[in-house]
């Protein structure tokens, strides 16, 4: 039995080794495609299955290109393999399976053939089945390759946008030949590949315009079948990009988007894809600012951060802030990106109040319109205006109208009480401000007040009511007698100084002013009497004989002029002194006239003759009339002094007349003139003269006895008595109190009691 196997296994070898006959694919036996990985593992399949039951398998066998790499016979049992093919054991068989299957491991490009199994049955013809196995074997790595041959490992640039990329990728071996193609992410831009001058290699040449987009992720693929995925070699490009978008955004201190003055606020500006990192700036209006802004970079991303503290200011509205991204790298025109705010910067309103209208800013004219302007600016819009009058809020009435919440006070008619100070207030939503005061004045035309023109002094004073005060008076003046006086003055007063002419009785005044607002309505008009301006009455004077006739010698009085004596008799009809002559006072002699030093001087007049009875008068005058007389009689002894030795009389006098006569006459009119004063004595009417005892005192006295030349005569002057009257005038005479101490002017003492001793008090009646 072991010898037949034996003879068996031999047989069967040999049959094996000696059946070289050449598998026809279609002809011997159906052929089935298979494809396996270099590497990888191959089954190939082969019915061995009897087709009836019957039969039964003797022998199978394999072969590689009709080469015979594996066999089993059934009969006894016994695999073979062929030591070349079964390296390392890659070859095994599993005949229990159906179809039964070779298994190749560890697959080499060498083991690309075509294999057939021949299966011989009991009874059954001799069966075939081919295999045709294809081994892929995967190209190797793509690597790069630049324009003049160098090896680029990984990384390539840097580039600008748009340049274009030359760069070969190429690939080695490979079968089938693989496909090699560019491709910028998932998207495939280049496939046209080709075979390279090297044998067993493939390129693909590049020509590729880089954009942002494409340069981001290159790679290069390489593919030759189905089974695997395509080998890829990415490359990094390096491509300098400006920022792509940049935005402006605000962090915090904002409402909405709108700003508030003086109120600071933080903006984010955010800058993406720029390479390398960009400086980011910010501009307001054309000026860059600096010193608020710091830049943080995140890389990955490519993302630049810039923040600025910004506190705006009223002006900075509208203004706008720009955050510009520069890419330093790049050449200039092309490396920035910008973006640009318009800044809202609100702020409580700006106000400014104005009087709309011709003339002076705060002036109106009474009865002229009066329109104020609240001027504002205010972001937002202002929504409602406040006037305030003397820091009242105005309320729309009579007096200030209906516009009295609007940016324009109108008020048509403008009324003295209209004038004070006015401010406005604007509130918008932000706030409310308020103006400053603007004073308004309500100036009006000349008008006279209730006083109307007052005589001071010398002075006629126009009171005038006007706004701006009058700046010309215009007078006419007519005083009784005269003709009308046209005067203008700058200033409400008028010295009676500036009239020409007599001034004697009474003044018709009429002024009238002009303040440039318009003429007034109506004059202002007075009469004045001037006599209080007319000097005080002499008060001390004495009667004298000196050059042969009587003289008035007076203590000048203060605002006199000049001076008139007079002569005065009683009327032969009623009991009432008549005027007689009158004449100018010649002043003192030359040394009295050097007024001044204190030293008082006289005024004297002569007065010629004066008979018993007779009164002499002086009175001080000026422009405004004279006084009333100091009326002063002779005394007896004075009459007497002055009458000379009889003869002379005689000589002089009436020849004719015996002396016997001249007796008797002077004796019946001594009676007479006694009679008729006790007659009026007794009537006690009311001119009857009071008489006065005047007084020189000393100074006056010793005065009047330097005067050197006269001194001669001195003795013949007399103290005399005065007597004051009513001359002719409405008055009533002044009653006098004869213990009264004679008035003191220019502040003379009381005399010392020696001399009242000499006082010749004698009564004139
Ligand atoms: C291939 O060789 C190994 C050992 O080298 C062996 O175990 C195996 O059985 C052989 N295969 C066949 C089919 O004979
Ligand atoms: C085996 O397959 C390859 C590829 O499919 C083919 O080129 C070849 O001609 C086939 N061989 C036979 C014998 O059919
Ligand atoms: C800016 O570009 C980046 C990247 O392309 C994008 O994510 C972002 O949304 C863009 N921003 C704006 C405001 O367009
Ligand atoms: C500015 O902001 C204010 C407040 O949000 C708004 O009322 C106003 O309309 C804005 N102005 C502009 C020009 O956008
Ligand atoms: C930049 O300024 C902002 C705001 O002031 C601040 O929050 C941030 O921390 C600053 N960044 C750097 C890098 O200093
Ligand atoms: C404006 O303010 C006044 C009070 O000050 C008020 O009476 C009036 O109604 C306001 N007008 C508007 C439009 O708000
Ligand atoms: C004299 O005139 C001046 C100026 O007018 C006046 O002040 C003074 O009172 C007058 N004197 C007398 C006594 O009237
Ligand atoms: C007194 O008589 C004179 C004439 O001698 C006269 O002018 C004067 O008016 C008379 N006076 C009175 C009060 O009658």
């Amino acid at each position: 039995m072991a010898r037949r196997m034996r003879v068996c296994v031999a047989l069967t070898t040999f049959m094996i080794l000696s059946s070289v006959g050449t598998f026809i694919p279609g002809t011997d036996g159906p052929v089935s495609l298979q494809t396996a990985l270099e590497g990888g593992n191959a089954e190939l399949p082969c019915d061995t299955i009897p087709e009836s039951v019957h039969d039964e398998l003797m022998l199978l066998v394999w072969y590689k290109d009709d080469v015979p790499i594996y066999s089993f016979d059934a009969r006894i049992n016994i695999e073979w393999s062929s030591a070349v093919f079964n390296i390392s054991g890659r070859l095994s068989a599993d005949i229990e399976k159906q179809p039964s299957k070779l298994l190749i491991s560890s697959l080499t490009g060498d083991d690309q053939a075509l294999y057939h199994c021949r299966v011989d049955f009991l009874l059954a013809p001799t069966r075939n089945i081919g295999v045709n196995l294809t081994v892929i074997v995967l190209p190797s790595q793509p690597f790069f390759l630049d324009e003049v041959g160098n090896k680029v490992e990984n990384k390539i640039g840097p580039y600008h946008e748009g340049d274009t990329l030359v760069l070969s990728c190429l690939v080695i071996g490979g079968r089938p030949p693989p496909r090699i193609s560019w491709y910028s992410g998932e998207d495939l831009v280049d496939a046209s590949d080709g075979t390279s001058d090297i044998p067993g290699v493939r390129e693909n040449e590049l020509y590729l315009p880089l954009t942002r987009d494409n340069a981001q992720s290159l790679s290069c693929r390489a593919s030759n079948n189905q089974l695997t995925p395509p080998v890829i070699t990415t490359l990094q490009i390096e491509l300098y990009l400006p920022a792509f978008n940049v935005s402006i955004y605000w962090v915090h201190g904002t409402l909405g988007d709108a700003l508030q003055a003086g109120k600071p606020a933080v903006a984010k500006c955010i800058a993406h894809g720029s390479h390398p990192q960009p400086d980011v700036l910010w501009w307001l209006d054309h000026k860059h600012l600096t010193q608020h802004s710091n830049q943080s970079l995140d890389k990955t991303t490519r993302t630049a951060i810039s923040f600025l503290e910004l506190t705006p200011s009223v002006s900075d509205n509208g203004a706008t802030l720009a955050c510009i991204a520069t890419n330093s790298a790049m050449t200039p025109g092309r490396d920035s990106k910008a973006d640009v705010v318009v800044l809202n910067v609100t702020y409580s309103p700006i106000i400014e109040i104005t009087r709309v209208g011709d003339g002076r800013p705060g002036e109106v004219v009474e009865l002229d319109s009066l329109k104020l302007e609240c001027e504002t600016k205010a972001n937002p819009p202002v929504v409602n205006y406040t006037w305030y009058f003397n820091n009242i809020e105005i309320m729309s009435n009579s007096i200030w109208g209906s516009s009295t919440n609007s940016p324009t006070l109108y008020i048509e008619e403008a009324t003295r009480k209209h004038a004070g100070k006015y401010s406005c207030a604007a509130i918008n939503a932000v706030g409310e401000t308020r103006t400053e005061f603007i004073n308004i004045i309500v100036n009006y035309p000349p008008e006279c007040s209730q006083s109307g023109i007052v005589l001071v002094k010398e002075t006629l004073k126009c009171n005038i009511n006007a706004l701006p005060a009058p700046d010309t008076y215009f007078w006419h003046i007519q005083s009784s007698g005269e003709d009308v006086q046209h005067l203008t003055t700058g200033s409400p007063l008028l010295p009676l100084t500036q009239i020409s002419g007599g001034l004697l009785d009474v003044l018709d005044a009429s002024c009238e002013a002009g303040n440039g607002i318009a003429s007034q309505d109506k004059p202002c008009r007075k009469l004045f009497s001037l006599e209080q301006l007319r000097p005080p009455q002499p008060q001390q004077c004495d009667l004298a004989y000196e050059y042969e006739e009587f003289q008035m010698r007076c203590v000048p009085v203060e605002n006199a002029t000049h001076y008139e004596v007079s002569v005065w008799r009683m009327s032969t009809s009623n009991s009432s002194l008549v005027l007689e002559r009158r004449r100018s006072m010649g002043f003192g002699v030359t040394q009295a006239l050097a007024q001044g030093g204190g030293i008082p001087w006289l005024v004297r007049g002569p007065l010629g003759t004066l008979k018993i009875g007779d009164e002499a008068g002086a009175s001080a005058c000026n422009r405004y009339g004279c006084s009333r007389a100091l009326l002063l009689r002779p005394t007896e002894n004075l009459l007497h002094a002055a009458a000379g030795p009889w003869w002379k009389f005689l000589l002089e006098k009436d020849v004719g007349i015996s002396v016997g006569a001249t007796v008797l006459v002077v004796a019946f009119l001594a009676s007479t003139a006694f009679l008729v004063r006790l007659i009026r004595r007794s009537r006690s009417k009311p001119p009857v003269p009071v008489i006065q005892v005047l007084q020189l005192d000393d100074v006056a006295r010793d005065y009047l006895d330097t005067i050197g030349e006269h001194k001669v005569r001195a003795s013949c002057s007399l103290r005399s008595c005065s007597s004051g009257y009513s001359d002719g005038s409405t008055e009533t005479a002044p009653t006098v109190d004869r213990r009264r101490k004679p008035r003191t002017l220019w502040g003379w003492d009381q005399p010392p009691p020696d001399v009242t001793l000499t006082l010749h008090r004698e009564s004139a009646v």
